[in-house]
């Protein structure tokens, strides 16, 4: 994989925030002392490296920086680490990581995949690595994100359709390294990847419900939250409207729970919209998701309803193409047979949640040894909420 500054300061931004929140400190202190530690007399190099998206030029800075980073607990895990010197165009980077974490290594990184379900079922596709499909919706969403003023896009897609997966692979797949994907998935959907902030915000998150805890999350997506933290939506604004530098997505799973919090008012959703319209200069965008479409929102909630003029662009989310269903059913570890392939195609109306609970099934009955049918029966049975539910 070539070197790449955006993906450097991705994952050095990454590590940074990860030790200022281990060591309580300000992640301007973090940035400072790891620039002494360097041996270059303070954030200066750091600084230069995070914001204008380079990759140090000598490697023996990036394998410095990745130590101090490691030792300070701010990777996560190998493959992190893995990123960051990958990113800066180092031709080994096991050796160092295996300093770390012991186990790392080539066959390691087969450990990494094995390690992850073959099929997900209930919760939300967190790893891109696992994620299928849904690349018309992709090319909707990065189109008007790249547009300058960036575009908001409102998702609109029934219960367990997978709203929250997609949120999670748009604000992810951009900066993943290659070598934690599937051979074949595309990354390369915005220019300057590493440039943009996202922030996800989950409405059944009660955190999410009160006009401050929204500042918080929000703020600390876009690196610009300093203590004292705003009280008031002004001061909120304000320090958006000023310091927002770089393109900003914000992610608003579920916003028909948030439309109807009494807490967030209707001067808090027009506030929202003109940090989206004039106060950034379109630097600001919103992907939003409800079960729901926007027209409803609006009965819902008529004295918000000017936040909604906001989207341009409103994607239905409904079943995978059947081509994308072949493709989340042939990644099973060992291949099903044409008929089964069908029968699940059929049956889940190819839907990429009962794909999943068909496809677990019968891979766990193949890993049970077992060779009859009655997979299929246990598979209906389990499937039978959601039939409802997406029907
Ligand atoms: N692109 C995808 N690739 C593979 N599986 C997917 C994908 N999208 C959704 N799924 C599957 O569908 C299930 C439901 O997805 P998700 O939780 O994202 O839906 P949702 O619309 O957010 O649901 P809810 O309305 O309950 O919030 C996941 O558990 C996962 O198994
Ligand atoms: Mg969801």
């Amino acid at each position: 994989m070539a070197k790449s500054g955006a993906r450097f300061a991705q994952a050095l931004h990454k590590a940074i925030d990860r030790i200022a929140w281990l060591e309580n400190k300000k992640k301007q202190v973090v940035r400072d002392e790891l620039g002494y530690d360097l041996g270059r007399g303070g954030a200066g190099p750091i600084e230069y490296w995070l914001y204008r998206r380079q990759a140090p030029s000598r490697l023996k800075d990036a394998e410095r920086l990745a130590r101090l980073i490691a030792n300070r607990g701010g990777w996560q895990s190998g493959p992190e680490m893995f990123t960051m010197l990958e990113s800066a165009g180092h031709p080994e980077p096991s050796l160092i990581i295996r300093e770390f974490f012991s186990s790392f290594g080539r066959a390691d990184w087969a450990g990494v995949y094995q390690s992850l379900t073959p099929f997900v079922v209930g919760s939300p596709i967190y790893n891109p690595r696992q994620f299928f499909g849904r690349e018309f919706e992709l090319k909707r969403i990065f189109h008007a994100l790249r547009a300058s003023p960036m575009q908001n896009v409102f998702i609109e897609g029934p219960p367990r359709s997978g709203k929250t997966s997609l949120l999670h692979y748009v604000k992810n797949i951009t900066v993943m390294s290659m070598a934690l994907l599937r051979p074949g998935q595309f990354i390369n959907w915005l220019d300057i990847p590493g440039a943009y902030a996202w922030v996800l915000v989950d409405f059944q998150d009660p955190r999410t419900m009160t006009q401050e805890g929204f500042f918080r999350l929000v703020l600390e997506g876009l690196d610009l939250y300093e203590p004292p933290l705003p009280v008031h939506l002004t001061e909120f604004v304000d320090r958006v409207a000023r310091h927002l530098q770089r393109p900003a997505v914000l992610l608003l799973d579920g916003i028909h729970t948030g439309i109807m919090s009494s807490a967030l008012d209707a001067s808090f959703w027009m506030a929202l919209r003109s940090l989206a319209t004039n106060l950034t200069e379109g630097r600001l965008a919103f992907v939003v998701t409800s079960p729901c479409d926007a027209m409803q929102l609006r009965n819902n909630r008529p004295d918000a309803a000017a936040f909604f003029d906001l989207f341009s662009h409103n994607l239905p989310l409904g079943p995978f193409f059947p081509a994308e269903a072949r493709q989340l059913v042939a990644s099973a570890p060992r291949a099903f047979n044409t008929d089964e392939t069908d029968w699940m195609l059929a049956q889940s109306h190819c839907w990429p949640a009962l794909l999943q609970i068909f496809c677990r099934a019968r891979w766990l009955a193949n890993e049970d040894g077992r060779s009859d049918d009655a997979w299929k029966q246990e598979a209906l049975r389990s499937a039978m909420p959601l039939l409802k539910l997406l029907s």
